[in-house]
C-alpha cells in the first residue's frame, strides 16, 4: 500500500522481500561514491540493512526511507525519505535513484512529495539535507526543492558534508 502518490510515482514501506532490488541499489557506484558503503553485499546483508535500517525508523519514528515506484509497471526505480540520524538534530530527506531513472524529474517529484508528508503528516517545520560537497545532482535538486544551504561541516559516519535547509 502507498503511503504517498504523485502523478507517476508510488512510494511505499520497503519491506525484506524488496531485497534483490536494495542489493543493486546500495552497490551502484554513485551510490557508494555520494552516500556510502553500507557493507551490503548478499540478499541477507540487504534483508538486514532494511529491518535495521527503514524498518526501524518507521517503528520508531512513524518515517523512513520509502521505496520509489513508476505507476506505470509497478517498476521500482529508488528510494527516497525522511531520516533521523543521531548526529544531526532535525530531519532530513534522502534520496537515491537508479541511474537508468536519472534526470527525468522522478527525484524532485517524490522528494517534493516527502517534505509535504514531513510537514503535514509529521508536523515538521524544518527539513534539512546533507551532501557530499562534490554531488552537483544533489545540490541542484536540493535548490530546486527550496532547500539553500546553510553550512559545511563533518559528521560521524557522513564525514565532510554541507548542510541544507528549508523552513516550512
Ligand atoms: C541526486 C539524484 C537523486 C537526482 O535525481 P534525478 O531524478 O536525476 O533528479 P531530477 O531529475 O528530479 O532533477 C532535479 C533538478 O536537479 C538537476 N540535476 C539532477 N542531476 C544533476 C546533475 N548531475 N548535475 C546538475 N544538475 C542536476 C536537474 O536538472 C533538475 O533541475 P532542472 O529542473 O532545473 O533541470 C540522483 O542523481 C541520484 O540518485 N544520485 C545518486 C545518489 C545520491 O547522490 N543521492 C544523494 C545523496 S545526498
Amino acid at each position: 500500500m502507498a503511503v504517498l502518490e504523485t502523478g507517476r510515482l508510488a512510494l511505499r514501506r520497503i519491506i525484506p522481500d524488496d531485497a534483490p532490488f536494495i542489493l543493486e541499489l546500495l552497490n551502484e557506484p554513485s551510490f557508494l561514491e555520494f552516500i556510502g558503503d553500507k557493507g551490503v553485499r548478499n540478499l541477507d546483508d540487504a534483508r538486514r540493512y532494511i529491518l535495521t535500517g527503514p524498518v526501524a525508523s518507521y517503528e520508531r519514528f512513524g518515517f523512513g526511507l520509502y521505496l520509489v515506484l513508476l505507476k506505470v509497471g509497478d517498476t521500482p526505480i529508488g528510494m527516497c525519505g525522511l531520516v533521523k540520524r543521531e548526529t544531526l538534530p532535525d530531519v532530513d530527506v534522502g534520496y537515491a535513484l537508479r541511474p537508468a531513472y536519472w534526470r527525468q524529474g522522478y527525484a524532485f517529484e517524490a522528494a517534493s512529495a516527502v517534505l509535504t508528508h514531513g510537514r503535514e503528516a509529521f508536523g515538521l517545520r524544518r527539513i534539512v539535507a546533507i551532501t557530499s560537497p562534490g554531488n552537483a545532482g544533489s545540490k541542484a535538486l536540493l535548490e530546486k526543492l527550496g532547500l539553500r544551504f546553510e553550512q559545511a561541516l563533518s559528521l560521524p559516519g557522513s564525514g565532510d558534508i554541507h548542510l541544507f535547509a528549508v523552513e516550512m
